[in-house]
């Protein structure tokens, strides 16, 4: 005789749906563990998603951030490859928004304001004379609620999130939804985010992971070879704000749609590497008129043999070469990230757009729903 439990599962199975086991009270697959508290007492846990051959990733329900992610090199063997902290008051206190969540709106908007339906929002000023990644306290410092969604071909964890209306400055109660996905047989990690809101408003999310391919941040990234595939990019002023145009980036050291070593030009005598004391900026990728899924970024690290390509159904991504670490902030293990010791490929749209009408639409109105993408696919070479 089967259990309820048993023919409920088995039930679901015949109809084609897949169980919640979490749901069904049963327990998935998913570990979690206690991450501690926040200074207000908020209790954090990590989710940890496996697969079959052992790639492995942590996403805590703060900021839901990824806070590890295990994949194996060219020999089998695995190693951490993105950078963060081991408690979340450093999370808390920390000013890298290492894997986190971004928003409401990612990278910079000009000034601290926006016009939107003919009216003037003021928001934060976080860096300089602008507003970066949502302002005082983002979506990336914010407690989230986790479901354990897990079906049998994929660990799948949903974190939502309601910002207020009003919140940071921004119109409109913002309903926010982050879905990590591992799948059972392949090596990579999809991020699915959507969003609604109950006023006009304007979004931009993303996730901004610090990536070591050496799986050792002790050494810098400058060896990793880049492919972008895009031909233009968004240039930007002395505070990183784009000026508006779209510049060509054949014969400058912005051309990555050839496989180059992130290092091999960064230190050149150019003007926007200066402004970004490296690479900082957004690329536009090669547009896709449905907004499919596709590649937009190639990074292959020689020496581990570990490879990361980034598929997105945004319509661009900043590359940003890890030019603020110094080595005062001390991560995992008690490691100091040096200068460039991690990179982001922060998946999104153009910073800035709010201010530049002729960059994609950053506006969400009520009634619509944001839908966005990005895969990190991991393999090797030899
Ligand atoms: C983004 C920005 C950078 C920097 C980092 C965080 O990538 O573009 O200028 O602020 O976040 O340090």
């Amino acid at each position: 005789m089967l259990k309820p439990v048993a023919i409920a599962i088995a039930s679901v199975a015949l109809l084609g749906l897949s169980p919640s086991f979490t749901a069904l009270g049963i327990g998935g697959r998913m570990q979690t563990s206690s991450f501690g508290k926040t200074k207000e007492g908020n209790e954090i846990t990590k989710y940890t998603l496996t697969n079959k051959s052992g790639m492995e990733a942590s996403v805590i329900n703060f900021g839901a951030t990824l806070v590890s992610l295990k994949v194996p090199d060219r020999n089998g063997k695995f190693a951490d490859v993105v950078l963060g902290y081991d408690s979340v008051t450093d999370y808390e206190d920390g000013k890298s928004y290492f894997g986190g969540t971004i928003g409401r709106y990612g990278n910079r908007i000009a000034g601290g304001q926006f016009t939107l339906d003919g009216m003037v929002f003021h928001i934060p000023k976080n860096d300089g004379p602008n507003t970066l990644h949502g302002g005082t306290i983002g979506f990336n410092k914010r407690v989230w609620t986790a479901v354990d969604r897990s079906r049998p071909d994929a660990e799948v964890l949903e974190l939502s999130y309601v910002s207020p209306d009003g919140e940071e400055g921004y119109p409109g109660a913002l309903t926010a939804k982050v879905t990590y996905t591992l799948p059972t047989g392949k090596n990579e990690l999809r991020i699915d985010y959507s969003a609604s809101t109950d006023k006009d408003t304007v979004v931009n999310l993303t996730n901004h992971s610090y990536f070591n391919l050496t799986g050792t941040p002790s050494q810098d990234i400058l060896k990793h070879e880049l492919t972008l595939r895009a031909s233009e990019f968004t240039p930007v002023d002395a505070t990183l704000i784009p000026t508006g145009e779209l510049r060509k980036v054949a014969g400058t050291p912005f051309d990555f749609t050839k496989s180059t070593a992130i290092g091999a030009r960064i230190n050149q005598d150019d003007q926007q590497l200066k402004f970004g004391k490296g690479y900082d900026h957004n690329w536009v990728l090669e547009p896709d008129p449905k907004g499919a899924l596709r590649l937009a970024a190639r990074v292959v690290e020689p020496t581990s043999g570990r490879v990361l390509e980034i598929e997105t159904t945004e319509p661009g991504i900043q590359f940003y070469s890890g030019n603020f670490l110094d080595g005062s902030v001390h991560g995992k293990g008690g490691i100091a990230y040096a200068y460039r010791t991690g990179f982001c490929l922060e998946t999104q749209h153009f910073p800035d757009s709010p201010n530049h009408p002729n960059f994609p639409s950053t506006e969400l109105k009520p009634g619509q729903t944001l839908h966005s993408t990005t895969v990190l696919k991991f393999s090797t070479t030899k």
